[in-house]
């Protein structure tokens, strides 16, 4: 057996506008991805998150499906619209994804053999920490491990960003760099190839006092929370675009001084700039109020519409305590972890 895992992800800053070629600061999380692989003929599919779903394909089925699927995305995108993918996976009630997310993996490191594949991970759907680029990538890893292929954390990253626009279109990459590589990263969508710059050096301490609320699952996905900003008009994107930019090299000057003060100037603004390109809600809008009135900081994370909400205050414990009192479970998580690895190999 083979057990391979890879974290989730928050942004601190930059989502929205890195798909725009803004960058962002994006943390790994100690909430996990775990992938186990185990001899089979066939392919079989579980993920312990729906224990009612498993999937058994032959090879040659699952290469036929995964080659539906990227043909779909080609189309959707000559049309730079994936309403047409979109609805066609969630019709299928995602068994295209999923199949997909393994055969492209497959597919890359040249693996016709049939396996048995258990997905168990901590992270839930759509809450904006990066569920499905932490399975991306630990699939991948999973996968290569299984069969013996030498593969680079560039070349995971590379498959998981194929993975990825499976079900999110065309999305930035910073979610599976982050959950690939791990760490605290400097993330820009750049041409021939993206930044990543990881801030261990410039911000050697220890993230703290960022504390979690989930607000609840988004009616949207990722991606078409990514399609609306798009549909936005040009000119009132742009200029909300642009500010969160300038915010994230703010950001990493003030992390870097360790002014927390401006930290939470910032982290607020943002939330208001992504609020005003649509990706707010009525329960995100409560958390960040609350936090907001005693002299905090929040933000949502990742595409919005629902999910976690960062909240930031110099006093962990007041924080903690006005969640409660909010009726929400605050989450802490441990920032800027270790990035995919073998938890297991006894093949
Ligand atoms: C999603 O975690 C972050 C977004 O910026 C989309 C992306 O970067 O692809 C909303």
């Amino acid at each position: 057996m083979v057990k391979v895992s890879a974290p989730g992800k928050v942004y601190l800053i930059g989502e929205h506008a890195v798909v725009y070629g803004q960058p962002a600061i994006i943390a790994s999380v100690n909430k996990r991805t775990y992938v186990s692989i185990e001899p089979s003929k066939k392919i079989t599919y579980r993920d312990l998150g729906w224990p009612d779903i498993s999937h058994t394909w032959s090879v040659k089925e699952l290469f036929g499906i995964t080659e539906k699927i990227l043909n779909l995305w080609d189309t959707c995108n000559n049309k730079q619209n994936f309403s047409e993918l979109f609805n066609f996976i969630k019709k299928n009630g995602y068994e295209g994804y999923r199949a997909s997310v393994v055969g492209i993996a497959m597919k890359r490191l040249g693996v016709k053999e049939g396996f048995s594949i258990i997905i168990d991970s901590q992270i839930p759907v759509g809450a904006g920490l990066g569920s499905s680029a932490s399975r991306a990538v630990s699939i991948t890893k999973a996968i290569a491990q299984f069969f013996k292929k030498k593969i680079s954390l560039e070349r995971i990253n590379e498959i998981a960003y194929l993975q990825e626009k499976v079900i999110h279109g065309i999305p930035s990459g910073g979610d599976n760099s982050t959950c690939c590589f791990g760490g605290l990263v400097w993330f820009k969508k750049t041409q021939p190839s993206n930044e990543i710059r990881f801030l261990k050096k410039e911000i050697p301490y220890k993230l703290e006092n960022f504390v979690f609320v989930y607000t609840g699952e988004p009616k949207k996905t990722t991606g078409e929370m990514v399609q609306l900003v798009r549909e936005l008009k040009e000119e009132y994107r742009a200029e909300r675009i642009k500010k969160i930019g300038e915010m994230s090299y703010e950001m990493l000057e003030s992390l870097k001084r360790k002014d927390f003060k401006r930290m939470k100037e910032i982290i607020n603004q943002t939330q208001k700039n992504l609020t005003e390109l649509g990706a707010s809600t009525k329960e995100i809008d409560k958390v960040v109020k609350a936090v907001q009135k005693v002299s905090g900081a929040a933000k949502l994370c990742g595409a919005g519409g629902g999910g976690i909400v960062l909240c930031y205050h110099e006093e962990k414990k007041k924080l903690i305590d006005l969640i409660r009192n909010i009726g929400y479970d605050p989450w802490e998580m441990d920032l800027a972890v270790e990035g995919v690895r073998i938890e297991r190999d006894d093949n």
